[in-house]
């Protein structure tokens, strides 16, 4: 259920490569059962951003605060899993030789590092299981092997994973690349339905994708907030525009172009 307030907040958040700020004073917010979508140019900081609430990067200035817990700009990534931090990385991080529902099976005690494949599921982690299955879509593919699962399929799976171990906040760094169109809808319908149990953060370049599937879009430019709102406003803003919209501005978005012809 979602509750009033911010499952997550980021206080004047500094992040500095030998001088350089790739994040530079940022304030960011995202509600309880929040889908929110971010962009901004290549090098906006969008990925250190993820970084640094998940704790793959300490922020040199800021503060964090998780599920209204403060100070989690502290803790260690592993504590932030088990407060409910889930990330999906561009990458899946499947094992390709255990079936569908044995990647999900094992997936279940990662937040809380328990082995669960040494002994059987239980009931009510069959149940949880299936749930998940269908929910991905996966329901027909329980028994194949995840390596021989399709691009898109992969991602589902790993998306799977993710929920399965039931985070607070979800964050999704770049999940259609790569993806044809009936992928890529087939996950912006899973992102809308994850989020109504959950927050989830995703960062896009896909801006067809963005655009079909965002309510509320932050924009991010050199480290700090360009603008915020619903997609309608912020891609018809003239700053966005000039910076990452324009004609021959949005690479990232050629990239998913360039995918999307495959
Ligand atoms: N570990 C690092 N060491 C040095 N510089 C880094 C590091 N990580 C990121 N940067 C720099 O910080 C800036 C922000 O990078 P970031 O990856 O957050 O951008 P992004 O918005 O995710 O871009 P993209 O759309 O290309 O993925 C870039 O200029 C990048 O080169
Ligand atoms: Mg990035």
């Amino acid at each position: 259920m979602a509750q009033a307030g911010s499952i997550l907040s980021v206080h004047g958040a500094t992040v500095s490569f030998d001088g350089f700020k790739a994040l530079d004073g940022l304030d960011f917010t995202i509600a309880y059962g929040e889908l929110r979508f971010l962009i901004g140019p290549n090098g906006a900081g969008k990925t250190t951003l993820l970084d640094i609430i998940t704790g793959k990067t300490r922020p040199d200035h800021g503060e964090i605060v998780f599920d209204g817990r403060p100070g989690a700009q502290r803790w260690t990534e592993h504590r932030r899993v088990r407060a409910g931090i889930g990330r999906k990385f561009q990458t899946p991080a499947i094992f390709p030789s255990l079936t569908v529902a044995e990647n999900l099976e094992a997936a279940i005690g990662f937040r809380d590092r328990v082995l669960t494949l040494l002994r059987a599921a239980s009931t009510a982690e069959r149940g949880m299981i299936d749930t998940t299955l269908s929910q991905i879509g996966l329901g027909q593919r329980a028994e194949v092997r995840a390596g021989l699962l399709s691009h898109g399929e992969k991602q589902w799976l790993e998306i799977g994973m993710l929920l399965i171990q039931q985070p607070k906040l979800m964050l999704l760094d770049e999940p259609v690349a790569g993806m044809t169109r009936r992928e890529r809808d087939r996950t912006g319908e899973l992102l809308q339905q994850i989020a109504q149990d959950r927050s989830v953060l995703v960062v896009e370049h896909d801006m067809d994708f963005v655009r079909r599937f965002a309510h509320t879009v932050t924009v991010l430019h050199t480290g700090k907030l360009l603008c915020e709102g619903p997609v309608e406003a912020v891609q018809s803003d003239p700053r966005v525009i000039e910076v990452y919209l324009g004609p021959g501005r949005n690479q990232g978005e050629k990239k998913g172009v360039a995918h999307a012809a495959n």
